[in-house]
């Protein structure tokens, strides 16, 4: 060690661990009594959308090798563990009967983690719309809203007495701007009025199920899980920084603010209004978002957002997009991820834990996921046949030391979960991009094998923290 290594030292109880949900590592798409999803739906037609590679239906075969995957997860130093339940699964009509293999299924991935001191944290709903509930119309539609309530109701009945960590939704955001915006995923819609009542209807659904898990009294904590991307405008001046105002409003307030203030933000409404593209509000809707804020957020954090005054206006009959209102900005020195084309802004993490402090309440938080997707990482296989992804190491580390900053700050940060445990499927690109600490070879029976970083993630997590 040189003078100038220094330690970077966390909390004993910090939560170290991974995310991951259903429909990206259980596979077993078509067995026990599990129907499709939109995703399998949409593989079936589409199959070039996902690099011709893998569809949604085996994935990491979590579903058959969870017993062993729990023992990589000690291997690797976790304490806790993020997944989601298919509703698919649990209950494959969308409503009505129960399926006892997906409850089996649960229970025994539930009771393997505390079996082995890993905290599970269930998460409800991960961009996997049951088909026959979209059929219905998906988040548009107020039936789809009751029946997702009733199933996350199921969930807390079933899995409540051990599952203490609840998430009504991962990144509920996604499915607005991917299926309502920007024509990525099913059901491909562009139009910005159904988005927003997407967005609306989804809010409501979380808020009705926090309502439901406060009636049951699980001595638990439920919350939501948001994909926060901190707004920066190109320079102080004031139409810039009213731009970056702006995206925010559009991209982070519109679900922070009604799950933990209770109310939606004035300026985002404002700007609806105006041109007409409020949602449809049903009576009692407010009062329900208002009466229901969370415990407990989890945050995840990929990349800013950089962003510039409009150069040029877009004419007024032109179908709404929030880029309307201002422009990308591309930081010249920028850091990116090559795989991905993102940002890698590390200081970013810090912001948001003091933007939660200041602006939040300073409410109890995680870092939900955090992580680096890598193209081609078989190069980096050494001669004991194990990768070596000295740059994920990095990028974790570099991450840390600034959630340390925010802790030392005084934020209520609870810990921080990397996306992701294993290599899974990925919504647009398979298994191109590797996120895992833990490698998943798709020609060799799913077969498993830890990587550099998982074996760092130990130590990380044995030594509560690192010195560098
Ligand atoms: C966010 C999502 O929650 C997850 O499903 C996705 O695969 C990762 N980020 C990586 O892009």
């Amino acid at each position: 060690m040189n003078e100038t290594n220094q330690t970077y030292s966390f909390p004993s109880d910090f939560w170290w661990g991974s995310a991951a949900s259903g429909p990206q590592t259980e596979g077993a798409a078509k067995e026990d009594g599990r129907k499709p999803s939109i995703w399998d739906y949409w593989y079936s037609k589409q199959p070039e959308c996902f690099h011709g590679e893998v569809g949604p239906e085996h994935t990491s075969n979590f579903y058959h090798m969870y017993k062993e995957d729990i023992q990589l997860m000690k291997k690797t130093g976790h304490n806790s563990f993020r997944t989601s339940i298919q509703w698919s699964r649990l209950i494959p009509d969308g409503k009505g009967t129960i399926n006892e293999k997906a409850v089996q299924f649960y229970n025994d991935v539930i009771n393997e983690l505390i079996a082995n001191d890993i905290e599970p944290i269930m998460n409800l709903y991960h961009f996997d719309m049951p088909m026959c509930m979209q059929e219905k119309g998906g988040w548009e539609s107020r039936e789809v809203v009751d029946a997702y309530v009733e199933y996350a109701k199921t969930c807390f009945e079933l899995f409540g007495d051990r599952v203490k960590y609840w998430f009504t939704f991962n990144e509920p955001i996604v499915p607005v701007e991917a299926s309502y915006l920007y024509n990525l995923h099913y059901p491909h819609i562009v139009d910005f009025k159904r988005g927003a009542q997407v967005a609306h209807n989804t809010i409501v659904a979380h808020a009705k199920a926090v309502a439901v898990y406060k009636k049951l009294n699980l001595n638990g904590r439920i919350g939501i899980i948001l994909n926060l991307t901190p707004s920066y405008p190109r320079s102080k001046k004031e139409e810039d920084v009213q731009a970056a105002h702006i995206a925010d409003l559009f991209f982070n307030r519109s679900f922070l603010d009604p799950v933990t203030k209770g109310v939606y933000p004035a300026g985002l409404i404002e700007i609806l209004k105006e041109r007409n593209l409020l949602p449809a509000v049903e009576e009692g809707d407010l009062e329900i978002i208002q009466s229901n804020p969370i415990d407990l957020l989890g945050v995840n954090y990929y990349q800013p957002r950089r962003v510039k005054a409009k150069e040029e206006q877009v004419p007024p009959e032109k179908p709404f997009m929030p880029e309307h209102l201002f422009d990308p900005y591309i930081k010249p020195d920028r850091k990116i991820n090559p795989h991905r084309g993102w940002e890698i802004c590390e200081e970013v993490i810090y912001d948001i834990m003091i933007n939660i402090r200041d602006h939040y309440d300073n409410i109890p938080f995680f870092i939900s996921e955090n992580g680096m997707g890598v193209e081609g990482e078989e190069k980096f296989r050494n001669h004991e046949g194990y990768i070596e992804d000295d740059y994920r190491i990095e990028f974790i580390q570099e991450h840390l030391k600034w959630v340390h900053k925010g802790l030392q700050e005084g934020a209520n940060c609870l810990g921080y979960h990397l996306w992701t445990f294993m290599d899974n499927w990925s919504w647009a690109n398979a298994y191109k991009n590797r996120y895992g600490l833990v490698e998943v070879d798709l020609n060799r029976d799913f077969k498993r094998t830890i990587k550099k970083s998982g074996q760092w993630y130990k130590a990380l997590t044995d030594n509560h923290g690192f010195t560098i």
